[in-house]
């Protein structure tokens, strides 16, 4: 399964491409007001520090303004995807955006059957929601394995990007149903180190070493 970011923090985004988790990166209109920077510049450099897909995301609501957001996006790196809306305009657009080469992610996915109208407008990503949709009372993991189940059954190729995530179950819930990517804020991802067992591991270790007096030189 794939890791991706979702932040706009470039330091952040560094430090898990450093540690070599890192194979792409989302981000949203929110993640780029969080930022306070400059939507194009923040994406630029983004999409140098990886080099996987950076989601950018178009806000117009109309198929023509979509696609005059997505040419001024697609401009700042080859490894930009347009992030558009589960409308019918939006996937319009990434209809005509797959045909002419681009990487469409298509966000806020919030049921099979909005899935299904994503992969036959050949959606590189579809991104459904699973946090918040949980929040509202549904699973969003049945979500992903029902997403997951439909796109077997007739060989779609879209990948199936798990969004909204809150805890490092999600990502071990999704990787077991077999989405393709997960993206989730870095303290997660950095979260899925974490287990007591390793920290006290570690900590008897080293108390039993030093007491032999020895060192490894
Ligand atoms: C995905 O592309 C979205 O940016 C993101 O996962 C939304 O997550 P949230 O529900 O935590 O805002």
């Amino acid at each position: 399964m794939k890791f991706f970011a979702d932040t706009a923090e470039v330091s952040e985004i560094r430090e898990l491409a450093d540690a070599g988790l890192l194979d792409g990166v989302t981000t949203n209109p929110s993640l780029i007001h969080k930022s306070g920077r400059n939507f194009l510049e923040v994406v630029g450099e983004i999409a140098g520090v990886v080099q996987g897909p950076v989601s950018a995301e178009v806000v117009a609501l109309d198929y023509d303004g979509m696609m005059r957001e997505a040419a001024v996006l697609r401009k700042i790196a080859d490894n930009i995807a347009i992030k558009v809306p589960l409308t019918p305009a939006g996937l319009k657009a990434c209809k005509a955006l797959t045909a002419n080469g681009a990487m469409v992610n298509v966000t806020l996915c919030f049921s099979a059957a909005q899935a299904l109208l994503a992969a036959k407008a050949g959606a590189t990503f579809i991104s459904p929601f699973v946090g918040r949709h949980d929040d509202v009372g549904f699973d969003g993991m049945q979500l992903i394995a029902d997403i997951r189940l439909i796109y077997d059954n007739y060989d779609f190729r879209t990948q199936i990007l798990v969004a909204s995530v809150r805890h490092p179950m999600h990502v071990v819930e999704a990787a077991r149903i077999g989405a393709d990517v997960m993206t989730a804020p870095p303290k997660i991802i950095w979260q899925l180190f974490k287990h007591p067992l390793t920290d006290a591991g570690i900590a008897s270790f080293l108390s039993d070493w030093e007491s032999t007096g020895q060192k490894i030189a």
